[in-house]
């Protein structure tokens, strides 16, 4: 037996938690520790909410409240949601607990008191009228690289390339307007060249194991040099930097997140707390997204060995992203399946998104989740593979043998086969998991399951049981004993499920050490009621989720929508020119070939004329006759496909391109004039 401590990255409390965040870092730190505690190892899952740094600020301002609120809000609705999905921390707390306050602030001291960090003045954007200084975040100016005017003082969103405040040409305090000034201010650095030597070793020698991912981005940030790292910052919000002269400072969100997992097991267990962080024999593991590597492979053990008391972590298992239906998933742009949404709109099928972001893992490369794929993992595999496998042995046992495990006969060729090949994907799954290799663990744990369904297939017992019911009774007794293996085996990826399947078998202890066999029920076992497993989502369900992001796709285009500028100043005289009157469409038909075109005889007041426009996208023909519309009327006749439009109907676009009848409110006679 071992000793674990797993921590998964805590999430920012601004927002709530997302696919990307579930399919990255917290469904895979899951399954690892739910396998772990099986496998009877001392384990601690450690979880909690990031609650200081810039993005909690600024989330404030923008909803103008408190950083408090916000961090409050959400902590509880994070916490609340990883809950319901299954996710089984041993603890859940935030970094503004007392318990963090106390234990980063020693650790800083620590690291000061032995003379860890280097004290430094550097010049520094101050706003004066919000009388503070200002975050690369709250800075805002004209990128050097690609001229947007609107580049943040720490990234250019249009180009991608990232900046310092003072690369900003015209920069902007995004609290006052003003243009900020630059001011002396004090800070402290760890100076991470010093540890380079220590890193070299460590990660570049010693831990050749670590995924390639992530082994090689440490490689690239080693070799391309590092530098020495603010761990202070000018900000009201965080945590007071413990050291004389340093009013108004705060310990850096990333000096400070990370210890979080320190305190989070500290207030967890107070007494004993240290063995998961100090004894050698402790394996650290931490579960994180691609772009947290630098701070959990390189900072944050920088800090750890400096202080000198710690452990280093064993593995760092991060992945990389998760996109949306091809598209970048985005807080801010809406672009998300959150997770108290989901658990919402889908209930009880928890562990149908749990299969899915497994199967669909983005361990190696990105992926990509879309909401097709989520329906057919569902219906084609979850359904249809292990639902319909554990249906039909339970179905059959209660129909032959009252619902007892029958005593099975003699084993034939494909039954020993059948056993030998269930050892095998067992062990295939411990390797796998051992391995971070969530995607291949599950897919082998469906092959027990795929296996079981053939087998009934080959042996059907439903035919041969009148003339053979003993070969019936084994064939029987060997798919119960295949279930149960995926009541345990399944139980990490799939607890609801696994739960379901232990009352369908009336079987909830059993241990995975004993998995891998085929003797987990005893034959006269009395079996539970028979129950799906799983149910088949319906067309229906998926479309309303396709439907909700395609309204995200609109509101986003809304927001971001920028006006045409003015054209040049006219006179009255040019207006006035333009006889515009009141008509009504009285027929349309598209105009063959060109998707686009609409042919409509238009009365207006004048005469009956055809007039072509191009609104073929956005009407049916149908939909056309009775409607009033402006006509633009003495416009010079011009043949369009061959057809001689007369006139103009005047039209609105919308952000999004769609175009709208610019109409009279009530019904006008046709022929009146618009002035
Ligand atoms: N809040 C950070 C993020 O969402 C992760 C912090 S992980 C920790 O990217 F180690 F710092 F806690
Ligand atoms: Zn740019």
């Amino acid at each position: 037996m071992a000793r674990y401590t797993v921590t998964s990255a805590l999430p920012y409390a601004n927002g709530p938690v997302h696919i990307g965040h579930l399919a990255g870092v917290y469904v895979p730190a899951d399954i690892y520790v739910r396998y772990l505690r099986k496998k009877g190892h001392d384990v601690l899952f450690i979880g909690g909410s990031d609650e200081h740094g810039v993005p909690i600020t600024i989330k404030a301002r923008q909803e103008g409240v408190q950083p408090q609120d916000i961090v409050d809000k959400y902590h509880g609705l994070i916490k609340e949601s990883f809950k319901r999905l299954g996710i089984s921390f041993d603890i859940y707390s935030r970094t503004t607990s007392k318990t963090h306050r106390e234990m980063a602030s020693k650790i800083f001291r620590t690291l000061y008191d032995k003379g860890a960090f280097i004290e430094k003045d550097s010049e520094q954007y101050y706003d004066r009228e919000a009388k503070q200084f200002l975050a690369d975040r709250y800075i805002t100016g004209t990128c050097p690289h690609c001229g947007n005017e609107n580049a943040y003082g720490d990234q250019c969103e249009k180009c991608g390339t990232s900046l310092n405040a003072t690369d900003l040409i015209n920069p902007r305090s995004t609290l006052s307007g003003s243009a900020p000034e630059l001011r002396a201010t004090k800070h402290w650095y760890l100076p991470l060249d010093q540890y380079e030597p220590f890193l070299r070793e460590w990660i570049l020698e010693e831990h050749k194991e670590w995924k390639t991912n992530v082994y090689g981005q440490c490689k690239s940030w080693l070799d391309t040099g590092l530098q020495p790292r603010a761990v202070t910052r000018d900000l009201d919000w965080g945590i007071p930097v413990p050291v004389e002269g340093a009013e108004g400072k705060v310990l850096y969100v990333w000096f400070d997140a990370p210890i979080g997992y320190i305190s989070n097991t500290k207030e967890l267990c107070p007494d004993t707390w240290e063995k998961y962080w100090k004894d050698p024999d402790t394996k650290l593991i931490h579960f994180i997204g691609k772009d947290n590597i630098v701070f959990h492979c390189i900072i944050f053990p920088a800090i750890l060995k400096a202080e000198g008391s710690f452990i280093l972590p064993e593995n760092v298992p991060a992945n990389e992203f998760l996109n949306l239906e091809n598209e970048k998933i985005s807080t801010s742009r809406n672009w998300a399946v959150w997770l108290h949404e989901y658990l919402d709109e889908f209930p009880g099928k928890e562990d149908v998104l749990r299969y899915v972001l497994t199967a669909n893992a983005p361990e190696t490369k990105d992926n990509n989740f879309t909401w097709k794929d989520f329906q057919d993992r569902n219906n084609n595999e979850l359904v249809a593979i292990y639902g319909n496998f554990v249906n039909r042995a339970v179905v059959l046992t209660h129909k032959y043998f009252g619902g007892k495990v029958p005593v099975p006969g003699t084993l034939l060729p494909e039954d020993l086969e059948l056993t030998g090949e269930l050892a095998v994907l067992k062990s295939n799954i411990e390797s796998s998991i051992e391995n971070y290799r969530f995607r291949e663990a599950l897919k082998e744990t469906m092959n027990i399951a795929r296996m079981g369904n053939k087998y009934l297939t080959d042996t059907e017992p439903w035919k041969i049981y009148k003339e053979n019911p003993e070969r019936v009774a084994t064939v029987l007794n060997l798919c119960l004993q295949i279930a149960a293996n995926m009541k345990v085996l399944s139980e990490p990826f799939l607890p609801f499920s696994s739960e379901k399947l232990a009352s369908i078998l009336n079987a909830p202890l059993i241990a995975w050490d004993d998995a891998g066999k085929a003797d987990l029920l005893p034959a006269g076992h009395v079996l539970g009621k028979p129950e799906l497993l799983f149910e088949k989502i319906e067309d229906e369900a998926i479309e309303f989720q396709l439907r909700k992001l395609a309204d995200t796709k609109i509101a986003n285009e809304k927001i971001n929508y920028i006006p045409a500028p003015q054209k040049s100043s006219i006179q009255y005289e040019d207006f006035s020119r333009m006889d515009i009157r009141i008509g009504t469409i009285l027929e349309a038909v598209k105009v063959p070939k060109t998707g686009k075109l609409m042919k409509m005889t238009v009365d207006t007041g004048l005469d009956k004329r055809t007039i072509v426009s191009g609104i073929a996208e956005y009407f049916t023909p149908e939909e056309l006759p009775g409607k009033q519309v402006c006509v633009l009327a003495n416009l010079e006749p011009r043949v369009i496909k061959g057809i001689t439009s007369q006139g103009m109907i005047l039209l609105a676009e919308d952000s999004d391109g769609k175009l709208i009848f610019v109409s009279p409110e009530n019904i006008v006679r046709n022929g009146s004039s618009v002035s």
